[in-house]
Order: C-alpha cells, then sequence, then structure tokens
C-alpha cells in the first residue's frame, strides 16, 4: 500500500510553519467518531434483510453466545487467528453489484462462492471469515459443504456469524478427514457502500451527471466483506472471478477477462465477464471493478500495461505520462529483480474515491487520481514525482509482496520498506536527471528520527504472536514500517553493495515465489550471497548485525571526539531524562557501520560493534575536521567534539561544497536535535543555518526550515518573532535573487528537480516572511490571471505558493475568483492547490464561510473535508474560528461517517496524524494553552477518546515540557535572531 507520504509531505513543508491547535482536537474527535461508527456497522447492513425476506436472514448473534458466560475458555472461534486446519486451494465466486437500481437509496451486491479447501487436520469446525454479508439460509443454515473426492461430508448442525473475530462458524455432526478435500458454498448478499473498504462504490460527476462505480479495497481485513474467505495473507489460493454488470459497463480484475456473454434476466439484459484463474496469491490483494472508464495501453510491450480512468481524464492525455512511466519502471524491476513479471497484465486504475495513495493489488492496481494522473498544463514537478514514487512503490510490490508475501501482518514493515526503498531506484531510472535518491535522507530518514526518537516508539519488527487485531494491524502501518524499514534496507544494501544485495534479493525471490516468508528467510539468502564471495568483508552475520536494527526500538548517536580518537554510541533520545520502558535483548547497542571523510576525504569503512572504541586515526590538529556518516547511509545521529563543531562550520561559511549536500542537511538536522536533547547548545544548532544565505541547495535549506519549525511554533506569537522573520528573510535573500535572475522573475522553471525545489522555498519564504518584492510578485501574478483565467501566467510548480500569497494579501475579489476557479476545475492537482491556498484568507469572515462551505459535500468532496479544515485551522487567523466559533463535535460527527475512515483504516493518513499530532502538541507553549487542553480533555473525557486517548496524553505532556523550554530558552534565542538578522 502506498499511503500520501509525499502529496501530504508537499503540503507538510507548508504546514510546517503553520500547525495549530485545532488538528488535534479534531484528530481527536474524528477517532471517536469513527470508533462509534464501528460500533453501528451492524446496523448499517441490517436493512439489507428486507430485500430478500423469504429466503435470507442474517444471524447477527449467535445463540451459543447469550448462552456463554464470560469464564468459559475461549472457544476456537474467538481466536482472532485462524487454526489452521483447513488450507484454501480455489475460489470460485460470482459478484452481481447493482449499480443502476439503488433499493431505497441503497446500493446492494449479490453474490455465490464456492471455495475448495483441503483438511490438514480432523476438525468437527469450519471457521471461515465474512464480515457484512447476509448470508442464504440452505436448510437453515448458512453454506452448503460438499465433499471432494467423492466422500459424503459431515452435515452441518450449527452455524452463525461470530461478530468479534468476524467469522462464519459452521459445526459439524463429524469430523472432516485429514488429507481429504472440501467445498464450501455460499451466497450472499452486501451493501455496495461508500464506506471505501472491500466491495464498495465510488461516485463522480461527468458532463455534469453523477456516475457510479465499483471497486474495492482488500487490505489489510475487508475482503471478507466481499466474499467469504480464509482471510490471511499466508492462505494463499487461486481465484476464478466472475461479475455481472449492466452492459454499458465494463469489469476489472487480478487476471485478464477470459470471456464475456449476455444474460437476460426478467427481461433484463446484464453482461457476465469472466476472469481468468488467477495465480495462486493472497486474498488481500484480490480486486474487481465495475466502471465506464476508459483506457490507453503500450501496444509495444511484451505483457499488456494499461492505464485505466475517466474517459475525460484519458481523453485529456492525463494518463500518459503514467503509461510511460510505469511501463519502464516495469522493465527496470524485471532486471532488477531478474524475475519476469509474473502475470500476463498489470493494469493501473484512477478511482475517485480513494482512500490511500495507492493499492498493489495483484496485476489491478488502484491509485488515488493523484498517483496517477497527470496534466501536462497544469501539474507541478511535484505531482509528477508523486506519480513515478508511487507508481515505482507499487509495482516493486507486484514482486516483493505479492509474489513472495509476509506469513503474516508483523513482517509488513518488510514489505513496505522494501518498497518504500525501491521506489527510488525505480524513480532514478525513469528519471535519472532528478537525482531522486539524494532525496531519501531528507524525505525518510530525518522524517522518522524524529519519531523513533521518543522513549515510546517501537520496533520495526514485532513477533507474530504480538499482532492480532485489526488496531493491531493498523497500528503497524506508520512511519516505522515504511521510513525506517526502508532507511534500514538502503543501509544494509549500502554496506553490502547494491549488486550484492540484488544477488541475494533476487535468489529469495525465487526460492519463495508464490509463497510466504518471515524476514529471516531474506538475511539468509543475503548470507548466502554474502558466503559466496569474496570481496565484501562483514565483521559478523547480516542477521546479527541486522537483528540490533529491526528488533530493538530507536537508534544510536554516535559521538566522535577527535581529539582523544574516541568513538561511542548510545540510544538517542530527543528527552534524555525519558524513561523507557521497552526492555531490549541487545541493550540497546548497535552494529553500526561508520562511513566518514577527513577534511573532504574519503575514509575506508570501519565498523562500531562495542559501546565505545579508540581508532586513532579519527585525531585531527589545525583546521582538519572529521564528518561521519557520509550521504547518511547509516541510521544514526552523529556528535563531535565542541572543536570538531567550529571546524565544520567554519568550512561551512568558507565553501560549503566540500561537504557532500545531505550532510549539510544532517548537520542542520543532527544538531537541532541534539541542542534539543541538550547535547549542545542551542546557539550551537542555530548557527548552523548561518552558512544558509550562500546555500542555493534545496536539500539542506529544507532541513533547516523544518527544524527552524520548532522556532516558530513556540514564538510565533511573540517578540521573537520579529528578529525571526528578519532573519529569515536576510537568508533567503540571496536565494530569492538568484531565482529572480537565473528564472527570468520566476517566470521560467529550472531544469534540476531539486532547483525546482529551491526555486519554490524561494518564493516560500521570501512571501511568507515579507519580502515586499515577493509579494508583489505574487499579487501581481494572480491579477493577470483574474485578468484572463482562461490563460494562467503561473508556472504549476509555483502555483500554491502564489495563490495563497495573493490570497493572504487580497480581500474578497480575490478569494472569490480562487473560488470559482476551484469550482471550475475537474483537475485533481489544480483543485488540491486552490483549495490549500483558500485557507491563506486573512478575513476573519472570508475563512469562516470557507469553513462552512467545506462542511458542505456539494462543494467539498468528504474525502477532502477534514484536510481542509485542518488548513483552515492551521492558519494563525483561522485556528481560534475552528476553536472557538465552530462546534466540531457536532458537525464533524453529522459529516458522512466514512470520511473518518481516514482515520481509522488507512495507513498513509494514520502516519499523517502521527507526523502532525506531534507537531501540533509542539506548539502548545504557554499556560493558557495548558488550561485551554485541560478543559477540553475534560469535557470531552465522558464520550472517551478511544484510540485518540496517548494523543491527548501527549499533547498534555508535550505542552508542559514546551512551557519549561520556552521559559528556559527564550532570551537566549532572542538575543541570538537579533544579532544574526542585523
Ligand atoms: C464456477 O462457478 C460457475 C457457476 O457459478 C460454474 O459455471 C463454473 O463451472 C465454476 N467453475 C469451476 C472451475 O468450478
Ligand atoms: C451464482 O450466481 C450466478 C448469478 O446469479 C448464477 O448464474 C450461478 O448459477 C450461481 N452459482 C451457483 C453455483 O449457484
Ligand atoms: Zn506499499
Amino acid at each position: 500500500m502506498k499511503q500520501g507520504f509525499y502529496i501530504s509531505k508537499a503540503l507538510a513543508v507548508v504546514f510546517v510553519f503553520l500547525a495549530v491547535i485545532g488538528i488535534v482536537i479534531i484528530i481527536s474527535l474524528a477517532v471517536v467518531c469513527s470508533e462509534e461508527k464501528a460500533k453501528n456497522v451492524g446496523n448499517a447492513v441490517t436493512p439489507i434483510q428486507s430485500i430478500r425476506p423469504s429466503t435470507s436472514t442474517t444471524l447477527w448473534t449467535t445463540p451459543s453466545t447469550a448462552m456463554m458466560s464470560t469464564s468459559q475458555p475461549k472457544k476456537t472461534w474467538n481466536h482472532i487467528r485462524l487454526p489452521m486446519t483447513l488450507i484454501p486451494e480455489f475460489y470460485n465466486v460470482t459478484l452481481w453489484p447493482r449499480l443502476t437500481q439503488p433499493i431505497n437509496g441503497m446500493y446492494i451486491f449479490t453474490g455465490n462462492s464456492t471455495v475448495r479447501f483441503t483438511c490438514k487436520e480432523a476438525t468437527n469446525l469450519i471457521l471461515i471469515h465474512c464480515n457484512m454479508l447476509n448470508l442464504t439460509l440452505f436448510d437453515g443454515h448458512h453454506a452448503i459443504l460438499t465433499g471432494g473426492d467423492g466422500a459424503n461430508p459431515p452435515a452441518i448442525i450449527n452455524s452463525w456469524w461470530e461478530k468479534d473475530t468476524q467469522y462464519l462458524v459452521l459445526q459439524l455432526q463429524g469430523e472432516l478427514q485429514a488429507g481429504k478435500s472440501y467445498s464450501l458454498f455460499t451466497e450472499f448478499t452486501g451493501e455496495l457502500a461508500d464506506d471505501l473498504a472491500g466491495f464498495y462504490r465510488s461516485e463522480y460527476t461527468e458532463d455534469g451527471e453523477k456516475r457510479i462505480i465499483a471497486t474495492t479495497q482488500m487490505q489489510p481485513t475487508d475482503a471478507r466483506k466481499a466474499f467469504p474467505c480464509f482471510d490471511e495473507p499466508a492462505l494463499k489460493a487461486r481465484f476464478s472471478f466472475t461479475v455481472i454488470h449492466e452492459p454499458q459497463f465494463l469489469a476489472l480484475s487480478n487476471s485478464p477477462l477470459a470471456e464475456t456473454k449476455e444474460l437476460i434476466i426478467e427481461g433484463i439484459t446484464w453482461t457476465v465477464s469472466k476472469f481468468e484463474e488467477t495465480e495462486i496469491m493472497s486474498t488481500y490483494l484480490t480486486a474487481f471493478i465495475v466502471c465506464d472508464f476508459a483506457s490507453i495501453e503500450c501496444p509495444t510491450f511484451p505483457f499488456q500495461v494499461r492505464i485505466w480512468a475517466r474517459k475525460e481524464a484519458i481523453y485529456k492525455g492525463h494518463g500518459n505520462y503514467s503509461l510511460k512511466t510505469a511501463a519502464s519502471i516495469l522493465k527496470y524491476l524485471e532486471a532488477y529483480y531478474n524475475i519476469s513479471y509474473p502475470l500476463p497484465k498489470s493494469d493501473q486504475i484512477a478511482v475517485p474515491d480513494f482512500n490511500f495513495f495507492a493499492m498493489e493489488n495483484w496485476g489491478l492496481l488502484v491509485y488515488h487520481e493523484n498517483g496517477l494522473l497527470l496534466d501536462p498544463n497544469g501539474s507541478s514537478t511535484q505531482n509528477k514525482e508523486n506519480i513515478a514514487f508511487i507508481l515505482a512503490h507499487e509495482l516493486a510490490h507486484q514482486w516483493f509482496g505479492n509474489l513472495v508475501t509476509m506469513k503474516w501482518w508483523n513482517d509488513l514493515w518488510l514489505n513496505e520498506g522494501f518498497a518504500t526503498y525501491v521506489q527510488y531506484l525505480g524513480v532514478d531510472f525513469v528519471e535519472p536527471s532528478w537525482s531522486i535518491k539524494d532525496l531519501f535522507v531528507v524525505y525518510e530518514v530525518h522524517y522518522v528520527f524524529g519519531v523513533d526518537a521518543l522513549p515510546y516508539s517501537r520496533p520495526l519488527s514485532a513477533k507474530e504472536e504480538e499482532i492480532n487485531t485489526l488496531e493491531d494491524i493498523n497500528g503497524v502501518i506508520d512511519a516505522i514500517t515504511y521510513s525506517k524499514g526502508a532507511a534500514v534496507l538502503r543501509m544494509l544494501s549500502s554496506f553490502l553493495t547494491e549488486d550484492l544485495f540484488r544477488k541475494g534479493l533476487s535468489s529469495y525471490l525465487k526460492a519463495f515465489q508464490f509463497r510466504n516468508t518471515v524476514y529471516l528467510d531474506l538475511w539468509n539468502h543475503l548470507q548466502q550471497a554474502v558466503n559466496e564471495q569474496q570481496s565484501i568483508q562483514l565483521p559478523t552475520s547480516i542477521s546479527d548485525i541486522m537483528n540490533r536494527w529491526t528488533r530493538q526500538m530507536g537508534f544510536p548517536l554516535v559521538t566522535f571526539n577527535t581529539t582523544s580518537g574516541e568513538i561511542s554510541q548510545k540510544h538517542f533520545l530527543l528527552d534524555q531524562k525519558a524513561i523507557v520502558r521497552r526492555t531490549s535483548e541487545y541493550n540497546y547497542t548497535w552494529h553500526i557501520p561508520v562511513s566518514w571523510m577527513k577534511s573532504g576525504i574519503l575514509q575506508p569503512l570501519g565498523w562500531l560493534l562495542n559501546k565505545s572504541e579508540t581508532k586513532p586515526e579519527l585525531k585531527v590538529t589545525g583546521a582538519e575536521w572529521v564528518l561521519a556518516n557520509i550521504n547518511v547511509t547509516g541510521y544514526y545521529r552523529v556528535n563531535y567534539d565542541m572543536q570538531n563543531w567550529e571546524r565544520l562550520l567554519s568550512q561551512l561559511q568558507r565553501d560549503h561544497s566540500i561537504i557532500p549536500i545531505n550532510n549539510r542537511a544532517q548537520i542542520i538536522s543532527d544538531a537541532f536535535s541534539l541542542a534539543q536533547a541538550e547535547y549542545i547548545p542551542i546557539t550551537l544548532a542555530l548557527n548552523t543555518t548561518r552558512y544558509l544565505s550562500k546555500d542555493t541547495e534545496y536539500i539542506p535549506w529544507i532541513s533547516a526550515l523544518a527544524n527552524l519549525k520548532h522556532f516558530f511554533l513556540m514564538f510565533d506569537r511573540s517578540e521573537v518573532y520579529g528578529p525571526m522573520q528578519a532573519y529569515l528573510r536576510k537568508q533567503v535573500h540571496q536565494l530569492y535573487e538568484h531565482f529572480e535572475n537565473s528564472t527570468e522573475n520566476f517566470k521560467e522553471i529550472p531544469s534540476a528537480l531539486t532547483a525546482q525545489y529551491s526555486q519554490r522555498v524561494a518564493v516560500w519564504i521570501a512571501c511568507e516572511y515579507g519580502l515586499k518584492k515577493c509579494r508583489d510578485l505574487s499579487s501581481g501574478l494572480y491579477k493577470q490571471w483574474m485578468d484572463k483565467p482562461s490563460a494562467n501566467p503561473i508556472h504549476p510548480n509555483l502555483r500554491s505558493l502564489i495563490y495563497c500569497s495573493a490570497i493572504a494579501s487580497g480581500g474578497v475579489e480575490m478569494w472569490d475568483f480562487g473560488w470559482k476557479m476551484f469550482r471550475n476545475t475537474t483537475f485533481t492537482a489544480e483543485s488540491d492547490r486552490l483549495r490549500y491556498a483558500l485557507s491563506c484568507a486573512k478575513e476573519p469572515w472570508l475563512l469562516n464561510r470557507y469553513l462552512e462551505y467545506s462542511l458542505n459535500q456539494e462543494y467539498i468532496r468528504k474525502q477532502d473535508s477534514i484536510s481542509t479544515i485542518s488548513y483552515i485551522a492551521s492558519n494563525v487567523v483561522g485556528q481560534s474560528l475552528v476553536g472557538t466559533s465552530f462546534d466540531p463535535v457536532g458537525k464533524l460527527c453529522s459529516i458522512s461517517e466514512s470520511s473518518f475512515y481516514d482515520f481509522s483504516m488507512t495507513s498513509y493518513s494514520l502516519l499523517n496524524i502521527h507526523g502532525r499530532d506531534m507537531k501540533v502538541s509542539e506548539r502548545f507553549a504557554s499556560e493558557s494553552e495548558l488550561r485551554q487542553l485541560e478543559q477540553f480533555k475534560k469535557d470531552n473525557e465522558h464520550i472517551g477518546f478511544g484510540v485518540a486517548a496517548p494523543t491527548m496524553t501527549l499533547a498534555l505532556e508535550r505542552t508542559r515540557s514546551n512551557i519549561k523550554w520556552v521559559n528556559k530558552n527564550k532570551q537566549e534565542v532572542l538575543k541570538w535572531f537579533q544579532e544574526a538578522s542585523e
């Protein structure tokens, strides 16, 4: 799966300076609401019973539960994991969604399924996952069991639906016999809801007409909501899907269409689309879609690669970039894995309502429109980057994840970390001029360092028995899984060399294809690759090195003393005094690959295996300096003795280009974290940003801005703000002029990707912190656009920033024009930019009106409503509106419940919440905010905070520590900014 990491990161960059009190409140409530929804799922489906009252009933509760007393031992059906007594082999599933005939406004699907399974161990019980399906009764039971091998199967004596574990339970008169195979037939009705889970419907408008399509999202546990199945990743089987649909639609699934035929039922003609039998695969990767989309394909490619989307988008060419990119990434991956693409076709489809950025269903990948469609005239480079990343990520899963699948969700980190790592390689292949691998550090490593340096972080790899419930599974879908997973694999690949890494990987995939693995299987195959060669020598085995990074949380701080030559490691925590409750079998020490350079000259790789070691070669004299963790390939932070810090800073001032770009970013990032943890003075951290007035590279700039964010959050409502603003204005001056001169006053766009992002930084910081010519430029360009709306003079790269700046300084006329353009555009990337920019207004009444609009589904798609409110809340003016005059509880709960799936079900959004709520709690820094928060907690205690409870606690803890931080540092920081801005 692929979450909204990149897109949200683009926004996060803007967010950085703006995060707000309102968000934590909204998020907490959203979670509460979603829990409320979860409690009501039974009710939501009950009306189905009225559709076919004569043949179907649903037993939502079990007769035996009613009789069971709570003290009795757990029955098999109360265990969340299936007993491995029955192993599925083949599913024959027919699905029949009704897209044109809602019954009392409700859309439904009917279906039937036969699953053939082998009995591994004699049992008189069949458990199969099933959720929110209304099953037909046959002779009073929910299924028909037939015996394979001509055997007469035992009769079903009791059957019911077990709600908590989502099983259909069938008790049998006698035992199924080991070694024999049986078939189970079920017939069912389900709701085609707009809940973005299982088999669901998505709506969109084309030619002014409402259109409906049916689509799926199974991961992690919603295949059971589409048809009864053994819904665990290790229970792989083959699937034969048949979809019946109205003739004006077409159907897609994991495998190619085998045949279509007509079927006339009660005088109405239907189309029956039957698909070829799939390869052996996991249930969470199944997919079927009924839509009226158009597609494009590569005629010359060795197998079928297609892009599907709304007709309008395809006809306008918005799928062209994805098609070209997908095809060349697939070619690259075949070579990379040294395994041909395992399926006969690969379809990519953009679905208008989709909760993730993408989902890697085998052979039928689903994308958010932003993740697949590119308007050649209206898209920014950032949009293009997102698409390339998302395609590379999902396509990487087609082998790693789909062909070879983790045994259980505890190893999700390997699946997702790997795809996140490989997405950089794939994008580098298709867009070599981007140097995309350089961005790994600021996109993944620095980001996850912040999370992983907290005392309640978690190890990458959990034990299988620790991950049971849906909450457990969702709990591991986070930045640790994606970004840390990718970062430790990158470290591994870097000390093995990419070649050797790839060799081991390829042998692992070949050995386990169509099967399941645990992460140790990968270490074994990499070890074999190491053993088979001579040139790379490791100090110890791969598992001995890697387990320390995967099985204990956090990461080390490596300290270099260039006077004594001592190098030592310590578990790095942002709060040194924090209590770490989780123990580690390795005592929080790591086997650390140490890359380093001396005054610009790269030295041979070393290893730090102990708490501390002395290496005489580390000693330096005079102006010589040591720089460690070159290109930040190691997953750790670095500290030095004070003299070495000073020498590094003077090198930066003298000639920063000797220090690699990523290490310039790292020096800043490490210094700020070390200052936060009180290892070094705060002024030293601030001093690392001084040289930036001469640096035009994006990576160090964005690192500095991300770190200065904390200062802005703490002080933007105090007397420190003026000098801070002046300092940034001064620092950005040269950068702004650099682009003013080299890009004809921002009319043109530089060619290198990171230069394009630097150009954005120039506009963003200069406009935000009051460089007059920047603000004049924005207003001027925006007015030009207003005069001639058909010819937008602003390059897509700069639109969100220019719109925002112009709307912030303009009045109602400018806002209304932006709103009109928002309502008119059918292109998601453009509407996202405007939706954001409209929240930049400074007039309270405009923001208030926008807030009202954002709750109206006629105006703003419900999946966008929360983020729009967050934008408004993160505006200093809007914050108080959301906080006071707005009743988030009542209104948010009244928006269609499904928008809250964002917060309970999806990975990227969860990630974003984690990212955001931490930023938010960082902002509470005054006694009055603390009181506000305490009051909020008190007022809402009666409804409970559910899974948001830790967020609440965290916010309170953070606020108290922020108050301390501000009291301690304010004078010094004020003095520093006053001096530095002169
Ligand atoms: C699958 O089921 C359909 C009817 O639902 C039947 O016609 C077909 O033969 C079955 N296929 C297999 C392989 O059992
Ligand atoms: C499954 O449903 C389809 C459509 O109603 C029907 O044609 C088919 O015969 C059913 N399969 C079985 C085995 O009943
Ligand atoms: Zn993924």
